[in-house]
């Protein structure tokens, strides 16, 4: 390749992390953090060498089908890729890589937050606050769930899960989970973790049942009715990794009935404009606008993890965080 590779990286990055694209590539930049449509994002590529994308970016089997030729590789701005198809990038031969570790102990503090804004009523309280019903105190008043002590269950004890679990176990919290792969015994030891062969195994265990896995198509609607119900009643849920893993109708019914106390939401089906409205309305649900991983370090952290992916790419050398 005569010259800088070019990278169409499709929303505004951190300073530091443009900077260093702008160093070391020609960076197609996107200033003003436009959305770009699937054919903006097919035109674009044109004069790019490689894109670095955000879950944003829907980069289905069409428009993968629809790069140029040039386009060597996906380089994620994310430790989840299912907003890529890879099948169909692997049949172009088109590299894709992700953001793993980065992000691990920003989406821990998220999951921690979520549990707690579900178990401690936090809509109810924030309401109350800001609006002018705040009139009185009583013992019985906005009496939640507590968690020191409590049982918290974990599907998917990849990198995330594992820091959740240490988070977990500063409140004091027995960890139970269950994952494709066992952990293997130091680190199962080193995390006081309780295993589980499957997940309907693991529910009965779960005062807090937290979702660390991806979502594929084994994953999809994975939280549905019939394993609501295996919960003990009252439980509380929190998902920080894909709206996709739940089954919002199934989620929404548990929680009006009960047998969910509370559920605390960082990522939801349809995000971010076309989300079950009930989520928007049930007191009983905390919800986030997807920001697990939105610190200024992470992001930073993500950046450089994605330009580190593509220099390796550009170097004819095997990136370290390659999906496909
Ligand atoms: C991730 O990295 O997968 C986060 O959800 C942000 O995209």
């Amino acid at each position: 390749m005569a010259g800088k590779p070019t990278i169409f990286v499709t929303r505004k990055l951190p300073e530091a992390v443009e900077a260093r694209l702008i160093r070391d590539y020609e960076a197609i930049l996107n200033p003003d953090d436009k959305l770009y449509s699937a054919d903006e994002l097919v035109e674009i590529s044109a004069r790019a060498d490689a894109i670095l994308p955000c879950h944003s970016e829907k980069l289905t089997a069409e428009v993968i089908g629809r790069l140029p030729d040039r386009v060597k590789a996906i380089a994620n701005f994310s430790v989840g890729y299912d907003h890529v198809e890879v099948a169909a990038a692997k049949e172009r031969g088109i590299i894709v890589t992700n953001t793993p570790d980065v992000l691990s102990d920003a989406t821990a503090e998220i999951a921690m937050l979520c549990m707690l804004g579900a178990a401690r009523r936090a809509t109810e309280g924030l309401d109350l606050v800001r609006g002018a019903g705040w009139q009185d105190w009583s013992p019985a008043f906005m009496v939640g769930s507590q968690t020191t002590g409590k049982r918290f269950g974990i599907i998917g004890m990849g990198r995330v899960g594992q820091v959740t679990a240490r988070r977990a176990r500063g409140f004091e919290m027995a960890v139970h989970y269950t994952k494709r792969a066992r952990l293997d015994g130091e680190t199962e030891a080193a995390l006081d973790a309780t295993y589980h062969e499957t997940i309907e195994d693991l529910l009965p265990h779960c005062d807090v049942l937290s979702l660390h896995c991806p979502a594929t198509p084994e994953t999809t609607g994975l939280l549905n009715a019939e394993r609501l119900a295996l919960l003990p009643r009252g439980a509380i849920v929190v998902n920080t990794a894909r709206g996709a893993l739940v089954d919002d109708e199934a989620l929404i019914a548990a929680l009006k009935s009960g047998q969910v106390a509370a559920a605390g939401l960082d990522v939801f089906n349809g995000e971010p404009s076309d989300i079950n409205p009930a989520y928007r309305s049930l007191p009983n649900v905390f919800a986030l606008p997807h920001i697990g991983s939105a610190t200024a370090e992470t992001r930073d952290g993500m950046g450089f993890r994605a330009i580190d992916n593509l220099d390796a790419i550009f170097a004819g050398k095997e990136p370290g965080d390659r999906v496909a």
